[in-house]
């Protein structure tokens, strides 16, 4: 169940209400819920225990400290994506041991970082950087452990801008390639083959990629057994869909199926690097309308959050459920839907480009000057995607546990944006 929800005509997050934080904290703020980001790890974890499961919270959803300090003590592991990741891991006192290292462009000072932190293993995800691992793990008088990221040429039928597991994307390499630098492991002192990993691309509404994924994995496991490999890990990455409209996220379990038979069949030990299905559902964004405007024969909600704090809406036309704080009205999560007493209107933000919006033609109860909207959804690629453009402070952070609640990243200055710089 959401811990978002509305009680008394006002949103609670868990036994907290909204407004009471914004008295405190003000707004665009993003606001958390533990019990949320807990249920969802634990529906994972649950989910795939069968195959012993290690999930690695993608830490490029929502890196925030707090979060993965919650992450770590609920024993989840992690997916990083850079040195800069990595480090955060170490600084919330996570278990670098069991890390999972991908990117296309991994420096050889990232590389070094990793191996000093004994990670579990690298996603290889080309020839020259199997090179520069060898030749790092060498001077360091260390074996580099590595899955090759295979380029399954699954259709993830996701946005063109989030798909990766397709051929023609940066991601990977193709199977038949990865087989031949499957030998070149073999031969090599310096590295290790532990497993393979494929993402196919995010966020994933259905089953069905996933089970083609894993048809291709048993069969790549196979043939590098036979050579004499031993492997031991099929990570699949993430990419499981949450619900962004209205209950179209499949629960975990849905992937389980498909994804479990497959593994016990490769005798093969399960990761999975999930982080908008932890994540995306587990925070909204908290903004306060600064003005309203009638043009063009359309209803302008102006508010205090923009692209800036979250791009998504810009960047892939993405849709986030928007709803007024206070409100008699409660749509119970079904954000489309054309609710009485509303009026379409735009909900916008003060950044100077036209794609600087939350909602378009979204029906809304009316709403004023200084009321405050709820921009659901938002936990992953929220924050993490946030930027200065227009001088622009970044949001502040809340978690919220039961009655509890902490200032987990508080609101940047203009004093701070500019603090780099020099005349
Ligand atoms: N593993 C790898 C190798 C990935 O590239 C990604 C996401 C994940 C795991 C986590 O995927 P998730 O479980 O969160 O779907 N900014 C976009 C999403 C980009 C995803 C990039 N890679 C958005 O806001 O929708």
């Amino acid at each position: 169940m959401s811990h978002f929800q509305y009680q008394n005509d006002e949103l609670y997050c868990e036994d907290v209400p909204v407004a009471q934080l914004v008295e405190e904290f003000g707004t665009p703020l993003y606001v958390y819920s533990k019990k949320t980001l807990l249920e969802k790890l634990n529906d994972i974890q649950t989910a795939f225990a069968e195959v012993e499961p290690v999930i690695c919270y993608s830490v490029k959803a929502n890196g925030n400290l707090s979060l993965l300090k919650v992450m770590n003590d609920a024993g989840s592991s992690f997916d990083v994506v850079s040195g800069g990741e990595l480090y955060r891991v170490r600084e919330a006192g996570g278990d670098t041991t069991r890390v999972v290292f991908a990117g296309v462009g991994k420096t050889d000072a990232e590389i070094r970082f990793a191996l000093e932190s004994n990670i579990l293993m690298f996603d290889v995800e080309s020839e020259a950087e199997l090179d520069a691992i060898s030749a790092i793990a060498a001077d360091m008088g260390v074996i580099g452990p590595v899955a090759l990221r295979l380029n399954p040429d699954v259709d993830a039928k996701t946005h063109s801008k989030t798909t990766t597991g397709k051929k023609g994307n940066k991601f990977g390499m193709d199977i038949e390639r990865a087989s031949e630098l499957a030998k070149k492991v073999l031969a090599d002192p310096h590295l290790a083959l532990k497993g393979i990993h494929m993402h196919l691309g995010s966020p994933i509404l259905t089953t069905d990629p996933y089970a083609q994924a894993v048809k291709k994995a048993i069969d790549v496991v196979a043939e590098y057994r036979n050579e004499g490999h031993e492997i031991d890990w099929i990570n699949l990455g993430g990419g499981f869909g949450i619900s962004y409209k209205h209950d179209e996220g499949l629960p975990a379990s849905e992937y389980a199926k498909v994804i479990v038979p497959g593994v016990k069949e490769a005798k093969c030990r399960l990761a999975l690097e999930p982080g908008r299905y932890i994540a995306g559902n587990s925070g909204i964004l908290v903004t306060q309308v600064v003005f309203t405007k009638r043009e063009g024969g359309k209803l302008f909600i102006i508010q205090d959050g923009g692209m800036t704090d979250l791009v998504r809406p810009a960047m892939y036309d993405s849709f986030h459920g928007v709803w007024p704080v206070k409100s008699t009205l409660d749509p119970q999560g079904n954000w489309e839907k054309e609710h009485d007493g509303c009026e379409k209107a735009d909900v916008v933000g003060p950044v100077c480009e036209s794609c600087d919006y939350f909602a378009k033609d979204r029906s809304l109860p009316p709403v004023e000057r200084g009321d405050l909207l709820s921009i659901f959804s938002a936990g992953a690629y929220g924050t993490v995607m946030s930027s200065n453009y227009n001088s622009r402070p970044r949001a502040a952070e809340v978690l919220v546990d039961g009655k509890e609640y902490n200032l987990i990243r508080r609101r940047e200055t203009w004093e701070e944006i500019i603090a780099h710089e020099k005349v």
